[in-house]
């Protein structure tokens, strides 16, 4: 096992998905080569070919715009493309980042924006608000937003301290869907949950049910088991998933890895779920 030791910055304080970084962090099956650590990793196998090559439509096939051709942009891309979706990353720089999709076509933001049926941003959380309002309300509107991001300072602290992106988008945006999801999650476990030893759960928060129904067939074409998603409830639940960032990182560090998973486990039915449940089961067998 190759234990790699992240470059300079304080403990804890890096660009992990444009964020915190995990301090010596024993990239076992990662390993792309030394050195740059300062972000997630560029260099692991390309998504979208073989390995999540199902076609699952658990949604009518839809039309995905995917913002940000970064590491979490490109591998949903590969992945709902491989699925059988309509999919397009929408790029600032569409001309320098068009060799970044692959099979997938990349596009402006604003043309990723206007095809869309699902909007998904997959940017930075301290860029987001910004980027979708130069794309501008009336283009939003209506569009279920799948949103991924989670903000980080420069110094690696949430942005979004005590409140959530999500919400933050939500006001800005009140005529788009807005449904945060995926973001406790490294982005190869979010392709491949299958991956994992054991099975693992993925959040949802939003106001609207129906975007929320929609987003939930999208995690289905993931590989996301229905009983692997949790409706945690309206949009300000975004706030525990994004903050999830604060766990993360030491988890990341105790198990010496990003692809993990966190499972949540309920009382089994046979065992009393209340203390009154308790309490009169034990007067019985006395
Ligand atoms: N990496 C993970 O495993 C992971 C896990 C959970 C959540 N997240 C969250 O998901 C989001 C994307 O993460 P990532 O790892 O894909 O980040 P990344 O590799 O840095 O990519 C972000 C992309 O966003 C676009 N972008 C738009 N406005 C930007 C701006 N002002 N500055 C920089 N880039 C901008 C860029 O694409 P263009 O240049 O083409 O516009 C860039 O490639 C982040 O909010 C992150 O916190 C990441």
């Amino acid at each position: 096992m190759r234990t790699v030791r992240r470059r300079g910055r304080g403990a804890g304080r890096c660009r992990a998905w444009s964020g915190p970084c995990v301090d010596d962090v024993r990239w076992s099956h990662v390993a792309p080569g030394p050195g740059t650590y300062d972000r997630w990793p560029r260099s692991l196998p390309s998504p979208g070919r073989g390995e999540v090559g199902r076609v699952r439509h658990s949604v009518r096939p839809m039309r995905i715009g995917i913002l940000g051709t970064g590491n979490v942009g490109r591998a949903l891309a590969g992945a709902w493309n491989a699925a059988g979706h309509e999919v397009v990353l929408g790029s600032r720089k569409p001309d320098e980042t068009a060799a970044h999709g692959g099979n997938v076509p990349v596009v402006s933001t604003e043309a990723a924006v206007a095809a869309a049926d699902v909007v998904v941003n997959a940017t930075p959380g301290t860029a987001s608000l910004a980027l979708l309002t130069s794309v501008g309300a009336p283009a939003l509107a209506g569009k279920v937003l799948l949103d991924v991001a989670v903000g980080f300072t420069d110094a690696g602290d949430l942005s979004h301290l005590g409140e959530s992106l999500g919400e933050e988008l939500q006001r800005a945006f009140p005529d788009t869907r807005v449904v945060k999801t995926l973001c406790t999650l490294d982005r190869l476990v979010m392709i491949a949950p299958d991956s994992l030893e054991g099975p693992s759960t993925v959040f949802l928060s939003g106001d609207d049910p129906t975007a929320k129904d929609t987003v939930r067939g999208l995690l289905h074409d993931l590989g996301w088991s229905p009983d692997s998603v949790l409706d945690l409830g309206g949009i300000a639940t975004a706030r525990g998933q994004e903050h999830f960032s604060l766990l993360f990182i030491p988890v990341a560090q105790a198990v010496g890895s990003y692809r993990f998973g966190l499972r949540v486990v309920r009382l089994s039915e046979d065992v009393p779920q209340s203390y009154e449940e308790a309490r009169t089961a034990a007067e019985a067998a006395s």
